[in-house]
């Protein structure tokens, strides 16, 4: 199939370098000249397992870029609009981009077209596209208009392009369904993974994934609810990881407890700092005012944003109590993207704590595996940015973990203690267990566990590095 995705942005260029490999030809339709250019000449811009290897392979032939909606249109059988939708001040989507790329559309409508919603959007956008694609011109037995949305995650975003839970259909005409399901149907007849080629299986899958399909609403509705309902999750254990304080609890053994019900599940029930990124919270704001424009005052919603908030401040909380006083210490950071996997800092809790601890006078020295870049862009020359953990962690007052690096969790710790000037660590992502920190002579504070001193409970171990080691 001809296919167009305009906005080759984290979806739209993770969808069109997938659609490309299902075996389509695929315009890549985009606004920004400097963005093309990079991609022309064989630039990866964002950070994504897969995405270099599918680049490559398509490029230029069965992947193309282009800033020609119209002749991306008029080529195209099923043109898919992943442009941004970023929140307004009110917290509900801006879709103005949505609407100038619908507008751009519909001039080129000179045959049967599926235009498919493919960004977060709320309820009622896929009628509002119909209504500005005719307004501008175009025939109504021309086009149809469908909801077909993405549950990418950042970073694993190929993997789960080609190997989702479900692939959801919101179409609201048999002629519409069918253009969609021959998009998908390599997927969905098991073709593409039979391939020598396919991008390897993670464990998970199940094959082949269950094509869902709906109407145009309820596919809305759809992403709107299961971001609301991950997040709610996240909520929801961060609470309890708090109680888990109070008490003197385990939220591990906690999750272990809840979460090998299957009705409940054990994913996406890891405490921390709380969520972040370009989805959960802006989508959690719009959801929240579609409903309350539908009449629903959803207020569970904003307990959900509400606590996640409140995770910040429990953090800080918890750096001061284990460094006393504030300002002037040298704090170590370890991760600065929004989650690990990503050089993504867009909602980035771990951006935003670095920005709290240097307005209360800390100074920060921080390394990310991906993000220095973005994140240099953001906070200056505020932040020492440096090439390892090591390096962040010396002569440090304490280190902090922000993001869920996975090659955190392999640091040599008997390094990264006699880097540190004070061998305090306070994780906010639970990436190491608190015996091991405290037998490594850490003490250690994470979220919804006890902390940890350590074993043996020696006086000398508090001394600070430098001392210890003759150097001062
Ligand atoms: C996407 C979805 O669109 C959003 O709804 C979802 O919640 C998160 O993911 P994302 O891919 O992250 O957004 O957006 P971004 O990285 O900003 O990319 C959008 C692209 O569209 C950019 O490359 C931009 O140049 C392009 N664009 C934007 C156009 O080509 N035309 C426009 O009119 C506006
Ligand atoms: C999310 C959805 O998962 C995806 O389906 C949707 O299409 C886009 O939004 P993404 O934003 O890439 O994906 O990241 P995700 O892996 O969901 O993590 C979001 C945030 O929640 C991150 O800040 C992450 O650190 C945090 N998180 C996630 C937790 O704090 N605990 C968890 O258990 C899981």
């Amino acid at each position: 199939m001809r296919i167009a995705v305009v906005g080759s942005g984290y979806v739209g260029l993770v969808a069109g370098a997938c659609f490309a490999d299902l075996g389509h030809e695929v315009v890549l339709v985009d606004n920004d000249q400097k963005k093309l250019a990079a991609l022309n000449a064989g630039d990866v811009p964002i950070h994504e397992n897969f995405l270099p290897e599918l680049l490559a392979r398509h490029r230029g032939s069965r992947l193309r870029f282009s800033d020609d909606l119209q002749h991306a249109v008029h080529a195209s059988s099923a043109i898919f609009i992943a442009v941004g939708t970023p929140p307004t001040e009110q917290g509900e989507a801006d879709l103005s981009y949505v609407e100038s790329v619908a507008r751009g559309i519909a001039g080129a409508v000179d045959s049967y077209k599926v235009v498919v919603e493919k960004s977060t959007v709320p309820v009622y956008t896929c009628d509002w596209v119909r209504r500005i694609i005719l307004r501008n011109g175009a025939q109504a037995d021309n086009f149809d208009v469908a909801s077909n949305p993405e549950f990418l995650r950042e970073g694993t975003g190929v993997t789960d392009f080609l190997y989702p839970d479900r692939i959801v259909i919101g179409a609201d005409s048999e002629r519409c369904a069918a253009v969609l399901r021959e998009v998908y149907a390599p997927m969905a007849d098991g073709t593409y993974y039979a391939g020598p080629e396919s991008i390897p299986r993670p464990d998970r899958a199940q094959l082949p994934p269950p094509l869902i399909t709906t109407s145009a609403k309820s596919a809305e509705l759809i992403k709107h609810a299961s971001n609301a309902f991950l997040a709610m999750k996240i909520s929801f254990i961060n609470a309890v990881a708090s109680i888990c304080e109070s008490v003197g609890a385990n939220v591990q053994q906690v999750c272990q407890g809840i979460g090998t019900d299957s009705r409940i599940g054990r994913r996406f029930l890891n405490p921390g700092i709380g969520y972040g990124g370009s989805c959960f919270p802006k989508d959690l704001m719009a959801f929240r005012a579609v409903a309350r424009e539908c009449g629903y005052d959803f207020r569970l919603l904003d307990e959900v944003i509400s606590i996640n908030e409140n995770q910040r401040q429990r953090f800080i909380r918890k750096v001061r109590s284990a460094l006393w006083t504030l300002r002037g210490k040298k704090l170590g950071v370890l991760g600065l993207a929004f989650k690990g996997g990503t050089d993504d800092i867009r909602e980035s809790p771990a951006i935003e704590l670095v920005q709290l601890l240097l307005q209360e006078g800390c100074r920060i020295c921080a390394y990310d595996p991906a993000a220095h870049s973005r994140a240099g862009e953001v906070l200056g020359s505020s932040v020492q940015l440096v090439e390892n953990a090591y390096a962040a962690a010396r002569g440090a007052d304490a280190l902090l973990i922000l993001t869920e690096w996975e090659e955190f969790t392999s640091l040599d710790l008997t390094r990264l203690r006699s880097e540190l000037r004070y061998p305090i660590v306070v994780d906010g992502r639970n990436l190491f267990d608190p015996d091991v920190m405290a037998a490594n002579g850490f003490t250690y504070y994470s979220v919804g566990r006890p902390a940890v001193t350590p074993e043996p409970l020696a006086p000398a171990a508090f001394a600070p590095a430098d001392q210890k080691n003759g150097r001062l």
